[in-house]
């Protein structure tokens, strides 16, 4: 069957060019344009990307319009019911699941490397007490990088692997560290005989003095959201830290980049902005003039937790987070009155014509943040818990970058609309 292609013709040189056309497995056909700028003397124009494949992946898939969402080929709705956490990692990151043999493996192999050098507590200490969580895990995670350095060979896959592991392993200890260090707790070493979740929930809230007991609806509840949370196709930080990765850079930098893309109120940030905004309205009856200010133009409010790049339809981890938060609710017997008012907001957001209209719903940040404060999560802490969990998202695309044969490192161009080129003046001469 003849290459598929897609001609494009400039009007005014009346030049043309042929431009193959690649079809995946799901998804868009992709219109390859390497050649455009060489026939044509053009670049193609796309600010926010929201039109361009960046990558080849055979990770995650979404299909914006339909809410699906596969990991590997699994649905994240099965993966959500039955599967675990660290057993998803494995899944991103080998694009099979694990037998039960693997997953033993697996599972120790993280336990075995949940420590961090004695040293990285310290620089902690460097931080305000009051220091965005973000700030702080974004540094820490760049010197993880200074222990790593020269003993990793970014084009050795068993070192890929082994980059993965580590980053999936520290996460959880870098991340109670950060909560700990602000909270004026002593850091708590993971503790090995614990599962994977459990360890993370006993080094965030352990106290001394006391045993550790993990509430079993807390651990289903954080291992859920560590799932929904872990991968999603070329977003914002994932497309960060293949670029960052593209350019040969430290892995553990890499996701450090990837952490500071992550803090965004447009992308990751979302989740504690969705908590502070309930907190403005305040009550039911204000939400409908925080709706109005939402659509107006004139006023940078937006609804925190609605729309998305992609999901013109419900997000279907919105959809799976919701139901878990009422159940959690239900199951603490947890009066949440900002859950009625986040049901109430959705409920009139979702009849409104603005909305309606440019096809914006409820995403993965809209109820999340209500689950984390339900668990006794600050505010500020939401972030991170993101983080936590999509650092496996990140390593596996990194892995994936990097065993891809004709990576190079990104590079886009631009429409310069600057000045002219003129000479320099002296400034006696400047007016
Ligand atoms: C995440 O990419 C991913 O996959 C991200 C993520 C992941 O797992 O990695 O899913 C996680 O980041 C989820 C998104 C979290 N962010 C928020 O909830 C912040 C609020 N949402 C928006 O800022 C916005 O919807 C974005 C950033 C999510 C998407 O922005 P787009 O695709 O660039 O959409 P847009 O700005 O072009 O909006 C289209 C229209 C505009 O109005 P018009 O110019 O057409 O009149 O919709 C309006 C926007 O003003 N709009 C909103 C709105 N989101 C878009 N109006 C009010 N409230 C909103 N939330």
């Amino acid at each position: 069957m003849a290459t598929r292609s897609v001609t494009i013709t400039d009007n005014v040189s009346g030049k043309s060019v042929e431009c193959p056309v690649h079809v995946g497995e799901y998804g868009a056909p992709v219109i390859d344009i390497k050649n455009l700028y060489k026939e044509l003397g053009m670049f193609t124009f796309d600010i926010g990307y929201a039109s361009t494949a960046s990558c080849r992946s055979a990770i995650t898939y979404l299909d914006g319009e339909e809410g699906v969402l596969l990991h590997r080929g699994y649905p994240i709705e099965q993966l959500a019911e039955k599967s675990s956490f660290l057993e998803v990692s494995y899944l991103l990151v080998n694009g099979e699941l694990p037998n039960a043999a693997q997953l033993d493996d697996w599972t120790h192999s993280i336990k075995m490397h949940s420590m961090t050098h004695e040293h990285l507590s310290r620089f902690y200490q460097g931080y305000r007490y009051d220091a965005h969580p973000m700030s702080v895990l974004a540094g820490v995670c760049a010197a993880v990088a200074s222990y790593y350095h020269s003993t990793t060979d970014i084009y050795n896959p068993e070192h890929r692997l082994m980059t993965a592991k580590r980053i999936i392993a520290k996460m959880p200890n870098l991340v109670s560290k950060t909560y700990r260090y602000q909270s004026g707790l002593p850091f708590v070493y993971p503790d090995n005989s614990r599962e994977y979740v459990e360890n993370f929930m006993y080094m965030m809230f352990s106290w001394p003095t006391e045993p550790y007991v993990a509430n079993p609806v807390a651990l289903r509840a954080m291992n859920l959201l560590l799932i929904l949370h872990a991968d999603h196709e070329q977003n914002a930080s994932t497309s960060t830290v293949r670029l960052a990765g593209s350019a040969e850079s430290n892995p553990y930098a890499c996701v450090s980049a990837g952490i500071a893309t992550l803090w965004g109120k447009a992308h990751g940030g979302a989740n504690e902005a969705v908590i502070e905004m309930l907190q403005e309205i305040g009550d039911v009856k204000n939400i409908r003039k925080f709706v109005d200010r939402a659509k107006d133009k004139n006023d940078n409010v937006r609804l925190m937790g609605f729309g998305h790049r992609v999901y013109k339809n419900y997000d279907p981890r919105a959809k799976i987070i919701r139901q878990a938060c009422h159940d959690l609710l239900d199951s603490m017997n947890l009066d949440q009155p900002m859950f009625e008012i986040a049901m109430e907001l959705e409920r009139i957001a979702l009849e409104d014509e603005y909305f309606i209209s440019r096809k914006l719903y409820p995403n993965v940040d809209f109820y999340s943040g209500l689950i984390y404060q339900a668990l006794n999560i600050p505010t500020s802490m939401f972030t991170p818990m993101f983080a936590l969990a999509r650092s496996a998202g990140w390593i596996a695309q990194w892995m994936e970058m990097l065993g891809d044969g004709d990576f190079r490192i990104g590079r886009p161009r631009q429409l310069y609309i600057g000045a002219k080129q003129r000479d320099y003046v002296a400034v006696a001469q400047r007016k």
